[in-house]
């Protein structure tokens, strides 16, 4: 079932319900997914106070549409201030935290490095990697599988970014990475943080700062080691510090370092896709059984590759709906930075504009049975009907993801290697919902046990 056409115009827009001087940040704050599926029954696009700022939520695709592409330039990604600069030590002046000329420099630089020319290498990476990580993995067992597909991806994510050095210093990097971002959970989950400045000396703040200091001295290493060397590994720091923009200027040590935490950090987001992928092939036994026989098919027992990927239809289309069931960047939010209007209605410099992959991507209005995993309903013929941004787990205009090949060819490649050799029985009788997480992630609640066995 599709249809684009809006409602006409509601004025003035439709509110929810909130409370004195907080507004509706308390409700999306217990609840963010039903607090905004709730909001969009009150229309297509709806009013929202959190604190004494009005904020826009539009969950129209024709009205995403406009506020990521057409009117794209009239937004920023983020607004700077105490929760960005929180961030800071970790991601730096990454593509995802950046903004205006800089960021438009950052992107042209490092759009390359995710190439379709690069992409054979790094999916040969993920395929051996995954081979090597599998052999530790217990047979007949209950596992975390998160822990699992976490180090494998990021492995993986080390090798593409560092070479062999990668995987040299895989351990440090992996436990720096883990301190940081445990921190980062801490401070999501203790929402009452927010109330502190950013770099109030709580236990908590200090494990974040030294952890972030600790992955710098690392990368800075790794960085000026690979500087002097020059070796051509292909790796995307190899490739980094050789781009130059217009001017003929490279990259400094300090936004190289950046953009790969920013590849490191998005990368972590592939080990739920996996994950939910796993889950859903589990209760959809006929899912899992096509699956079997294209892989039979196409591959009959040896490693894909990328030339294999125009092939393994089906296994795409079960990838691409477990991110529509499942988008781990389940929200997008903009600041206006110049006038402009969306659907007839004025938004103004400082005021922000939110959309939400989650509620969208279950609308029955484009989708047919929409909490139904139904990988079929990607068959060009019926996913033609599809109006554009009705879908959109990887955003839109000109920020959207640029790991978008990226993750498509890496989980395509990987669901297809392991699954051809293994299993994965979850924990029978688990109740398992989608936790939104920090930033991009959209975890399973509780966390996914795991049974491994040969197939
Ligand atoms: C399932 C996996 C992923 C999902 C669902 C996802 C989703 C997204 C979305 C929705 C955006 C746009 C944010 C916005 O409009 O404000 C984005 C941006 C971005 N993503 Fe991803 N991403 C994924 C994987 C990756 C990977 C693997 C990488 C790196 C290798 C990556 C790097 C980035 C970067 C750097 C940006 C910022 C781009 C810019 O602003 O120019 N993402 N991603």
């Amino acid at each position: 079932m599709t249809s684009t056409s809006l409602r006409p115009p509601v004025a003035p827009l439709p509110e929810p319900k909130g409370y004195p001087l907080v507004g509706n940040a308390l409700d999306y704050r217990l609840h963010p997914l039903d607090f905004y599926t709730h909001c969009a029954e009150l229309g297509d696009m709806v009013r929202l106070r959190f604190g004494k700022h009005p904020v826009y939520f539009v969950n129209h695709p024709d009205l995403i549409k406009s506020v990521l592409v057409t009117h794209g330039a009239c937004f920023m990604g983020r607004a700077a201030g105490r929760e960005s600069r929180f961030f800071d030590p970790l991601f730096g002046h990454g593509l995802a935290v950046s903004e205006g000329t800089f960021w438009r420099r950052m992107r042209r630089l490092v759009q390359p490095v995710f190439q379709r020319q690069h992409l054979a290498a790094y999916g040969d990476i993920a395929v051996t990697l995954a081979q090597a990580e599998l052999a530790t993995w217990p047979r007949a067992q209950w596992l975390g599988i998160r822990d699992r597909t976490t180090r494998l991806t990021r492995k993986i994510v080390a090798k593409i970014c560092f070479g062999e050095a990668g995987i040299t210093h895989f351990t440090s990097i992996n436990t720096v990475l883990d301190a940081a971002l445990a921190e980062y959970d801490h401070r999501d989950r203790n929402w009452l943080l927010y109330l502190l400045p950013e770099h109030f000396p709580t236990p908590s703040n200090r494990r974040y700062q030294q952890a972030a200091k600790d992955l710098d001295v690392l990368l800075y290493d790794l960085i000026a080691t690979q500087r002097r060397t020059q070796a051509d590994d292909g790796s995307m720091l190899t490739q980094l510090l050789q781009v130059q923009d217009d001017t003929g200027a490279g990259m400094s040590d300090r936004e190289i370092r950046d953009e790969l935490v920013n590849v490191v950090i998005g990368h972590d987001t592939l080990s739920d896709v996996l994950g939910w992928a796993w889950w859903q092939m589990a209760q959809h036994p006929e899912v899992e059984a096509q699956l079997v026989a294209e892989w039979q098919t196409v591959l009959n027992g040896r490693s894909p590759t990328l030339a294999d990927l125009p092939q393994l239809t089906y296994t795409e289309r079960v990838i691409t709906e477990t991110l529509r069931l499942y988008p781990l960047a389940w929200v997008t939010g903009r600041v206006c930075t110049q006038a402009c209007e969306i659907d007839g209605h004025p938004i103004h410099p400082g005021e922000n504009v939110v959309m939400c992959q989650w509620v969208t991507h279950y609308d029955p209005r484009f989708f047919d049975q929409p909490h139904e995993f139904n990988p079929d309903r990607w068959a060009p013929e019926t996913a033609k009907h599809l109006p554009p941004y009705a879908y959109y787990p990887f955003g839109g205009g000109a920020r959207a993801c640029i790991g978008r090949g990226l993750t498509m060819m890496e989980t395509v490649l990987l669901l297809a290697e392991i699954g051809q050799r293994f299993c994965l029985h979850p924990f029978p009788h688990q109740t398992i919902t989608p936790h939104p997480g920090p930033s991009f992630s959209l975890r399973p609640q509780p966390a996914l046990q795991m049974e491994l066995l040969s197939r």
